[in-house]
């Protein structure tokens, strides 16, 4: 049995980028028998850059609503939030103590971040270190993660070890499964789609509001007789991301035919939406006009999570000497 475990941001609601190149993978991962998964909402981590009470608790149900209505097994599994579990700031400051400065100070993400913004605080500068913790206190074997956190996994299992070398083993170290797949999903306008340039598709809208950022997604100006190129249509690729290959072939045909116009294209994406994701829809707004039903969730979650944190922790400070 792996123990697998990953930490999603609750920075907003998940887009259709986050749901087939994320939340549907690590799904589909934690179906295997041999995995225990545990997947939380990093609402702590979230705080470096979110000042909105409101806005956080929304974005955190809208997460957790997105993974339930996409099949998470919550009893299978552990599915819990970060804050729940106030062990985690405690493992966080012993591991502060056997950290580096230097380390933290030369991570690309916090230069990266530190270069962008005017205001720097201490929480964007110890993001690792809490990272590192989410992990460790669970005896996590497995973690995957995009590229961008190939970094902060290697400071994790940097920090296993020096803690392992000066107080006896006691932290378990894990191993980063980084997705190869580059499966980059684009946004209305071409790019990686993204919450930070406003070019995402939000299955969870309501009808007519889906259809308008449907319509609103950047074609070029080929006339409605002429045939129209596959190849770099905005429209064409989200539609052969989702679509079985008779439908992508049939769509093909009518790109090649002429007389199909880009309204009709994306007419066509809007509906295989609708289909595809019917029932997850559905789910995701029967959950956020519920948030008891996901409280309750959670509250599952935190208890089994709890459990696990307080061994490990127990563990620590006695090694520690206290
Ligand atoms: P955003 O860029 O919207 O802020 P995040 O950085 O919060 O998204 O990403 C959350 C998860 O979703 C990460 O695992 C990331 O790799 C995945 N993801 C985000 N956007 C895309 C995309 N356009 N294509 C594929 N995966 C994506
Ligand atoms: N930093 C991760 C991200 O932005 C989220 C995260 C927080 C995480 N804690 C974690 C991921 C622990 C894996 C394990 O994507």
């Amino acid at each position: 049995m792996a123990r697998i475990l990953t930490g999603i941001q609750s920075s907003g609601i998940p887009h259709l980028g986050n749901l087939l190149g994320a939340i549907i993978p690590a799904i589909e991962l934690s179906k295997d028998p041999k995995n225990e998964s545990l997947f939380f909402i990093a609402d702590m981590h979230s705080l470096t850059t979110m000042r909105d009470a409101d806005a956080l608790k929304e974005n955190t149900y809208a997460t957790a609503a997105a993974w339930i209505a996409f099949g998470f097994n919550t009893d299978k599994n552990i599915f819990y939030r970060q804050s729940d579990i106030p062990e985690v700031c405690e493992l966080m400051w012993y591991l502060n103590n056997i950290t580096p400065y230097p380390m933290l100070a030369n991570a690309h993400s916090f230069k990266d971040k530190a270069n962008k913004l005017h205001n720097v605080n201490a929480g964007l500068f110890t993001y690792p270190v809490l990272m590192a913790a989410d992990i460790l206190l669970y005896d996590a074997e497995i973690v995957p993660v995009g590229k961008d956190q190939k970094q902060h996994l290697e400071m994790t299992r940097d920090m296993a070890r020096t803690f392992n070398h000066i107080y006896g083993n006691t932290l378990t170290e894990p191993e980063a499964s980084i997705d190869k797949r580059v499966m980059i999903i684009p946004g209305t306008d071409g790019q990686k789609m993204s919450k930070s340039y406003n070019n995402f598709i939000n299955i969870f809208l309501p009808d007519n509001k889906l259809r308008k950022q449907i319509m609103g997604i950047q074609t070029d100006s080929t006339p409605l007789e002429d045939p129209k190129e596959t190849e770099n249509c905005n429209v064409y690729k989200l539609y052969a991301l989702l679509a079985s290959n008779e439908q992508i072939k049939e769509m093909e045909a009518n790109y090649n035919g002429g007389n199909y116009g880009y309204g009709h294209a994306k007419q066509a994406l809007y509906e295989l939406i609708c289909n595809k994701y019917a029932i997850e829809r559905e789910r995701f707004n029967e959950l956020m006009n519920n948030k008891n039903l996901i409280e309750n969730e959670l509250k599952k979650g935190a208890i089994k999570a709890r459990k696990i944190a307080k061994d490990v922790l127990g563990r620590v400070r006695t090694n520690l000497g206290y």
